[in-house]
């Protein structure tokens, strides 16, 4: 155990999370991280109805006794095709206690999950977003730094900078997420002021994530190095692996490429499809400079436990020092 406000908020043991992604944050995945004493998190819009998603937190409760969390990813593009007010009602009447939100202001639901009794955690990746969040009544905020897979925000500004300085401006407890991928990161983020770290693409290299093998192996082997922005030009930067189809998407965006040109080639289906196949070089994938730490595949339970046990050698690590 290592309690922090975050474990003591959650009812989990360890200040790790595990927060959503589309497709993959599926309930045997999801239920391995609540086993291993980290806070997992199912993604709603991978489910196509409401009801669909109940199955899924069916689904997820037979495998693990633990507390888990649903991610609401509220990006204007989804809006308009999701049954976001189903999913809600479901969260609610299945008596889900926490909710990741991201994407956009949680502003259209978070009255409605907080009267419920839900504990809200916004998502999000400046410190105007985290304010704004905290006034909507948001119970924590996790904080994603230009290190970050996915929606990493345009401003740039990473972790190391970011965390402390949304720790500075709120009162809520601060997730800290983007780049964190062993007990190093977690001694860090903790030390900034952060209650805890949130995993994207840590999580996504392990045995229960369901991808294939060969994808896991790919992203093993890639480095820090290994990542770029794309969909800047349309103001809602990717964060993705550097393969040929990523070259091909940032040359069209070079050309004055539009939304309508580059979808078919940056969208979820596309990603995703090559995650399970384990042909990376097929498509975009969303992955962070993390990848720059990470080299094998481990099960959830032995990530979270050695990450823990590193957290632990590096804050007496630094307790040692001669001051
Ligand atoms: C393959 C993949 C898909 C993702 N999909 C979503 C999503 O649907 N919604 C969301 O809020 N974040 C999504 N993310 C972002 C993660 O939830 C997490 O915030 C991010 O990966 C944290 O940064 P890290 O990768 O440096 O740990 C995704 C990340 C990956 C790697």
């Amino acid at each position: 155990m290592l309690s922090t406000s975050m474990t003591d908020m959650f009812g989990i043991d360890y200040p790790i999370m595990q927060s959503g992604f589309r497709y993959i944050s599926r309930a045997p995945f999801v239920a391995a991280v609540a086993n291993a004493g980290a806070l997992g998190t199912l993604s709603a819009h991978t489910q196509p109805t409401g009801e669909a998603l109940r199955e899924e937190i069916h689904e997820t409760r037979r495998l693990t006794e633990r507390p888990f969390a649903v991610n609401l990813t509220l990006l204007p593009a989804n809006i308009a095709s999701y049954p976001y007010d189903d999913y809600v009602a479901v969260i609610i009447s299945e008596g889900i206690g926490i909710v990741e939100t991201s994407g956009a202001k949680p502003a259209a639901y978070i009255e409605r999950l907080k009267k419920a009794g839900v504990k809200v955690i916004h998502k999000c990746t400046s410190v105007r977003h985290a304010l704004s969040a905290e006034k909507y009544g948001a119970d924590a905020v996790c904080v994603t730094g230009f290190e970050s897979a996915g929606h990493p925000g345009e401003d740039d500004v990473p972790s190391l900078v970011l965390v402390p300085r949304v720790v500075d401006e709120v009162k809520i407890p601060v997730i800290a997420s983007g780049g964190f991928a062993d007990g190093r990161g977690l001694a860090s983020a903790l030390a900034l002021g952060a209650v805890g770290v949130n995993m994207g693409t840590r999580f996504l290299v392990t045995q229960e994530s369901p991808i294939h093998a060969d994808a896991k192996a790919g992203l093993a082997a890639a480095s820090e190095r290994d990542t770029t922005l794309i969909a800047r030009s349309l103001g809602d930067s990717v964060r993705v692996l550097k393969t040929p189809a990523t070259e091909e998407v940032l040359e069209l965006e070079r050309a004055g490429a539009d939304k309508t040109a580059l979808f078919p080639l940056i969208a979820a289906d596309v990603w995703h499809q090559a995650l399970t196949s384990g042909r990376l070089a097929d498509a975009p994938v969303p992955s962070g400079i993390a990848l720059g730490l990470i080299h094998d595949v481990p099960t959830c339970k032995d990530l979270v436990q050695r990450m823990m046990a590193q957290t632990v050698a590096t804050i007496d690590r630094l307790g040692n020092l001669k001051i």
